[in-house]
This record gives C-alpha cells, sequence and structure tokens, in this order.
C-alpha cells in the first residue's frame, strides 16, 4: 500500500552554494544528521562567495534596475563566475557529471518529495541564492538555470531555501539516516501524512497511548498505523491521496469499509477511541 524505493538511486555527489551570505546556510547544512554526513564524506558541500567575483575592488556585486524600479539586483557577471567556478571545481575532483544549477526564487516550481528525488539522482547541484530583488535574468538564461521555490512566501533570500533543499536532499542520500529511520517511511515521502506517534509514559495527564500499540502485536499495529496515516491524509491533505501509488481499488476498499463501518473488525484510530471512552463515561 505504501511507496516503497527499494532501489537506491540517489546519487548526489555534491552541493555547490553560491551566495553573499553562506553562513546562514551552513548553520543548517553542518549540523546535526548532515553536519555528521558531511563529515563521514556522504556528500559534500562546497561554498562560493559571489562577492569575491566583485566587478570592482569595492566588492560591487548588484546595481539598479534598468526601467527604474525599488531595490538593487545582482549583476549577472560575478554570478557567471561563480558557476563557472562551481563547474571547474567539480569537474576537477569528480570528471564529467550530471549537474544542474538550481535558482532558489519564489517565481519557481513549488519544491516537494518528488522533485527533491529526482534532483537527488544528479551528481552536482548548483544551488543559486539571489539577495536583494534577485539576479540578473540574463545569466539564468545563459546558464539554463532551474527554478524553484520552496514555498508562496517571500523570503529575503535564496539562502534559508537553498538550505531546505539541501536538507530534503541529503536525508535522502545512502547512509545518511540509520536504516531504521529511513526516510521512505516517512510521513510524505511515503504520500501520506504520517499516523499520530508517541512515546512513554502510556498515560499522560489523562491521555491514553491507543491501547493497540501497546499489544505487541505486530500485524495490527502495522494495520493500524497505515489507517490512521490514511485517515489523517485524508482529513488534512486530500488531495495527496490522488497522488498515491495505491491503485483505485485499493482505495475504494479503504473508503468503502470507513463508510460501512465494517472496519469494526479493525482497530479503532486515537479519535474514535476517545469518543468511545467518552460515551462509556
Ligand atoms: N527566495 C525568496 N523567496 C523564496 C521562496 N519562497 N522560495 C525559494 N527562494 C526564495
Amino acid at each position: 500500500m505504501f511507496r516503497c524505493f527499494t532501489k537506491e538511486v540517489c546519487s548526489l555527489k555534491r552541493f555547490t552554494c553560491l551566495s553573499l551570505f553562506p553562513e546562514i546556510i551552513k548553520a543548517s547544512a553542518l549540523s546535526s544528521i548532515g553536519g555528521r554526513a558531511v563529515e563521514r564524506g556522504l556528500y559534500e558541500l562546497e561554498f562560493i562567495q559571489i562577492r569575491d567575483f566583485a566587478v570592482n575592488e569595492y566588492g560591487k556585486v548588484d546595481d539598479a534596475l534598468y526601467g527604474g524600479g525599488v531595490g538593487m539586483l545582482m549583476m549577472a557577471e560575478p554570478v557567471f563566475q561563480s558557476v563557472t567556478k562551481a563547474k571547474d571545481d567539480f569537474r576537477q575532483s569528480h570528471g564529467e557529471g550530471r549537474e544542474k544549477l538550481i535558482y532558489l526564487s519564489p517565481r519557481g516550481r513549488v519544491l516537494d518529495q518528488q522533485k527533491a528525488r529526482e534532483l537527488s539522482e544528479l551528481d552536482h547541484l548548483i544551488l543559486l541564492c539571489g539577495h536583494y530583488e534577485g539576479v540578473d535574468q540574463r545569466i539564468l538564461d545563459e546558464c539554463e538555470a532551474e527554478e524553484l521555490s520552496i514555498g508562496d512566501y517571500v523570503l529575503t533570500g535564496g539562502e534559508l531555501a537553498a538550505a531546505v533543499l539541501i536538507d530534503v536532499i541529503s536525508r535522502m542520500l545512502p547512509g545518511v539516516l540509520p536504516a531504521a529511520e529511513a526516510w521512505q517511511k516517512e510521513s510524505i515521502a511515503s504520500g501520506l501524512l504520517e499516523e499520530p506517534q508517541y512515546t512513554r509514559p502510556a498515560e499522560w495527564r489523562g491521555r491514553a497511548v491507543p491501547e493497540l500499540l501497546l499489544s505487541g502485536h505486530a500485524a495490527r499495529i502495522e494495520a493500524w498505523r497505515q489507517h490512521a496515516a490514511l485517515d489523517l491524509t485524508l482529513k488534512r491533505r486530500p488531495e495527496l491521496l490522488t497522488k498515491l501509488p495505491m491503485t483505485h481499488e485499493e482505495i475504494r476498499t479503504w473508503l468503502e469499509a470507513r463508510e460501512q463501518k465494517t472496519k469494526a473488525s479493525l482497530p479503532l484510530l486515537p479519535g474514535e477511541q476517545m469518543k468511545k471512552e467518552e460515551k462509556s463515561n
């Protein structure tokens, strides 16, 4: 019922970040699981300071908009030089590879798990972080950049978006997560929202963990989890169900089971358990 990627095809070797404020990305990408993965050499992170390619000795990398308008735009040449360095560096250490320039921008297609997975199959991702009003269109055209957004809101720059993209992709790479936490099993990655989860104590402030989870009955627990995940997805993000790798027949059976209450034989979901308890009190 769940999408299962068994073959590891994620092959990404390096992220190169082109930025005026790389410390924003480093704060996330070099911490915790990601930081350890880089230390272990599971993938590489390179940071290129766009200001190193400024057009004058004062570090100029931006200018006013042609045609007027507020704010400054990052100039094409320093960005182009940065992209060229990123490509040359990669070639020197890894030879030819599948490479893509991504421009983080609210104009782009919105990132989702599927897109992240596609990108993880490349060898080198060059992440261009705009600041101020963005970058000169000609550098995007010249380098055939793909624009990618992390959501329909406007950030001050692309750095936080790059950090998100690195986080999403890096955790798909072989060895980054322990097998027990394999990303395929998680939430959206499986096509569903994650079911409610519980840890000790079994009762907290009058709220009990669903009984079945304490039963030790592995098969019934798994069925409960799948149904709880489907239920939550139906309630909160029904549109995700249309993207599920479930056959129509499977979805119909599940929906019918819910409607006809034939799931009497199925374990109760958390909301139902609470209702049942309220009734019996
Ligand atoms: N830069 C500014 N806003 C952004 C967004 N929503 N996604 C990606 N990059 C951005």
